[in-house]
């Protein structure tokens, strides 16, 4: 049932190349310069008439409609509000019938999530669902939505949920901006073929096993970790923090880098592992004075880089190289070491990877 590995979350892990390929299959035509989603097509005027678009969510789904939140600004220029579930629902949230309410949710069970969109519901919002179970409580109670194609998520951990919700999420966003006309078409059809390009990239990037599970042994005992990223990359790097926490109990943080000067870079010491997501795309620069900024600190260094990149490799105590894509979609290819580093660490431990304590996979109590 492991497919020959030792835990759910690896074989997981490994899916992702596969599963993202599934998830975008028969929707997203690269030669045909075309993306079609029933759940959008169906309602295309809704999202490119939409004053705003409000995302929920909670834990790891959270942090895909963060990624989403950058994308969708970016492509489609529709202003885009990310909310814990929980927060929205318990604060008499402003929401009519021109917000587009888009719920992402891997079991469609979680409460805070169910309870948020029948708000929304209520305040005459259209709520689009994106799951991955089908049939499930949220996409039940959608007005409309897409399926993300990862199959039975078992690990508590959430891995290839995260990644497809991104891809369902991207190409959400690719669909309204050749709709509303606000990205070119050389660049819309470039994201196709880059987006198409993934999974390959995905199956390269979890070559980097054994160097995270070389890494792993160095940091297995640290009691802290922090893990920085900007732009499309800040989502990550709080992803990153949350599987390090929840599968092997080390206490983790995730934060923007450009927020380091403002409290956390306090911490640093040669006791802390810091993990810095910095491919080449995206702020580079800025990235590697971060970088500086710790290596003066004595902070121990672990980079995710674009293959063949020597300026942070000369800084860094370890590097963990991914393939090259564009800025927008490198989330996908970052997370890939994070959930490998993660994993190995908490192995290591001798942790229960697939059911860590105090933690269930679906919650469903608020
Ligand atoms: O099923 P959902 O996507 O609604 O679940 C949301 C969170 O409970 C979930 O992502 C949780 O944070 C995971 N354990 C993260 O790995």
């Amino acid at each position: 049932e492991k497919g020959g590995y030792d835990h759910f979350m690896m074989k997981e892990i490994y899916e992702q190349p596969s599963v993202i390929k599934d998830t975008y299959r028969g929707r997203l035509h690269s030669n045909e310069g075309l993306i079609k989603m029933a759940g959008i097509e169906d309602n295309l005027e809704k999202f490119t008439n939409a004053q705003r678009i409000l995302i929920i969510a909670c834990g790891t789904s959270w942090h895909a409609g963060l990624v989403a939140e950058y994308v969708f600004e970016e492509f489609t220029r529709i202003p885009v509000e990310v909310e814990y579930a929980s927060e929205f629902r318990y604060r008499n949230p402003i929401i009519n019938e021109k917000d587009v309410v888009i719920a992402i949710s891997q079991s469609g069970e979680t409460a805070d999530t169910l309870a948020a969109i029948k708000l929304a519901k209520e305040k005459g919002a259209f709520v689009f669902g994106v799951c991955n179970v089908v049939g499930s409580s949220i996409s039940r109670e959608s007005h409309a939505g897409a399926y993300t194609h990862a199959g039975p998520e078992i690990g508590v951990a959430s891995t290839k949920a995260f990644t497809t919700q991104i891809t369902v999420l991207t190409m959400i966003a690719l669909r309204l901006a050749q709709a509303k006309g606000t990205l070119s078409k050389s660049d819309f059809h470039r994201y196709l073929s880059e987006l198409e390009a993934i999974p390959e990239k995905v199956e390269e990037a979890l070559k980097t096993n054994e160097v995270a599970k070389e890494i792993a042994s160095v940091y297995k005992d640290a009691t802290n970790c922090l893990y920085l990223g900007r732009g499309y990359n800040f989502p990550v790097a709080l992803e990153g923090a949350l599987k390090l926490k929840e599968i092997s109990y080390i206490h983790a943080e995730g934060y923007p880098a450009a927020e380091m000067k403002h409290g956390p870079i306090a911490l640093i010491d040669e006791q802390m592992p810091v993990v810095v997501i910095a491919p080449k795309q995206g702020h580079y620069d800025k990235v590697v004075s971060n970088v500086q900024e710790i290596k003066s600190r004595s902070g121990k260094i672990i980079a995710i880089v674009t293959k063949g990149d020597e300026q942070v490799r000369n800084l860094a105590d370890h590097v963990i190289e991914i393939p090259e894509t564009s800025d927008a979609l490198s989330p996908l290819l970052t997370t890939i070491p994070l959930q490998l580093l993660s994993y190995h660490i908490a192995v290591m431990r001798g942790c229960n990877v697939d059911q860590p304590r105090n933690l269930a996979k679906s919650v469903t109590v608020e």
